[in-house]
């Protein structure tokens, strides 16, 4: 087995990461989105480089490091060439898509979104006192309700909070979904903020494609957000990096102080610059790994009342508990019953309290003592 995908208990029990810390000994969590694996060797050696030579003054030049490796990484991935000057680092996704958020509205201005979603989106608008506008996605196969984020849009909503690939779905907009939704959000002048930070972990050889891919004249309509989090399991480094497609967005950037908005540490700054640059054998044998996992859960549930549609991406499985006596509060009951920590569909939309996420980024053993347990409680 390789180094990276080893996952070691005593390690995991013995580190202060909230994911194996939040509940007592017994219970195995699946709920917050870090992975079990050890992050990319190329991160741990960056730190512990500045560790050992006790390099822990001012040190810009990583933070200057940011931009170029996360253009090129996604220039290597995507084929899309995003212009450094048009980009800012940011200390997290949230950050950056509050940020921009709040730059380009006023209070009471519309935000949209497409529940069930990463429950921080519509946190950050009703903190930032922006009307939520709730567009479901359809049950059925997850796609937005196009018709009614058209009626919406033409007189309701000035930013839109898009998350591509899906959490906590796995599932990703296809080509004419975006195509209908960029026609709209071109003809009402719409700013996008595009969470893109799931889009290195894709399975099937689906490639991405990323919203700001889709034509200038959508490009100068998005924010893409990216980081190293998700995909090389550095969620502590507090690092991320923005492509700001708007140039009015980036003046009034620019019109803030130079610390403003905080700036990540050079420690963080270290981790993600390293994942990025030397970081792509180690996120091919862990898509491997997520691909087995995800295999192994479709095969699991197949033929009990949990329903749960493939996700075409990330490690998350959204599952769906209404056919089961536990429907009402899934995630509460195998917490209690089965000594599982999921996290709660509630969270993530108004309709969603019959759904929990499930984390499948463990070891194939501890994720078959999850979904044993699982089991056992609707048995
Ligand atoms: C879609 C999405 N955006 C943002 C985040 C948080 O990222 P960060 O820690 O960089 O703010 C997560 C974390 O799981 C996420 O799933």
């Amino acid at each position: 087995m390789k180094d990276s995908l080893r996952v070691d208990l005593d390690r995991l029990r013995s580190i202060k990461g909230m994911k194996w810390t939040k509940y007592e000994k017994d219970v195995l969590p699946a709920f917050v989105a870090d992975m079990d694996f050890e992050p990319p060797n190329s991160a741990c050696e960056a730190l512990k480089e500045m560790v050992d030579m006790k390099d822990f003054g001012y040190k810009f030049n990583h933070i200057d490091h940011l931009i170029p490796a996360w253009t090129n990484w996604i220039s290597n991935r995507d084929g899309l060439k995003l212009p450094e000057a048009q980009c800012a680092v940011f200390t997290s996704s949230i950050h950056a898509l509050e940020a921009v958020m709040v730059l380009h509205t006023k209070p009471n201005d519309g935000v949209a979104l497409f529940s069930p979603v990463y429950h921080p989106f519509a946190k950050a608008v009703k903190s930032a006192g922006r009307k939520l506008i709730d567009i479901p996605l359809l049950e059925e196969d997850w796609t937005i309700d196009i018709e009614r984020f058209n009626e919406l849009a033409k007189s309701e909503i000035k930013v839109v909070l898009f998350c591509q690939p899906h959490n906590p779905t796995g599932h990703l907009f296809s080509e004419d979904e975006i195509t209908e939704f960029a026609e709209i959000v071109i003809k009402q002048n719409l700013l996008v903020i595009s969470d893109e930070i799931w889009a290195d972990l894709i399975f099937d050889g689906i490639s991405h494609k990323p919203l700001a891919a889709h034509g200038q004249e959508l490009q100068e309509r998005i924010v893409t957000v990216g980081s190293a989090s998700k995909t090389f399991n550095l969620a502590g480094a507090r690092c991320s990096v923005a492509h700001i497609g708007d140039q009015s967005i980036r003046e009034k950037l620019s019109e803030f102080p130079e610390h403003y908005f905080g700036q990540p540490s050079s420690f963080g700054a270290a981790a993600t610059v390293a994942a990025w640059e030397s970081g792509k054998s180690w996120l091919q044998s862990i898509l491997r790994q997520l691909h087995e996992n995800r295999e192994f859960l479709i095969k699991s549930l197949t033929g009990t009342d949990i329903k749960m549609d493939t996700p075409q991406a990330t490690y998350l499985a959204w599952l769906n508990f209404s056919n089961t006596n536990i429907s009402q509060d899934p995630s509460k009951v195998i917490l209690e019953k089965g000594r599982v920590a999921l996290e709660p569909g509630s969270k993530f939309g108004p309709q969603s309290h019959s759904f929990a996420r499930l984390n499948f980024a463990t070891s194939p053993e501890i994720l078959e003592s999850i979904v044993e347990r699982i089991l056992d409680v609707l048995n």
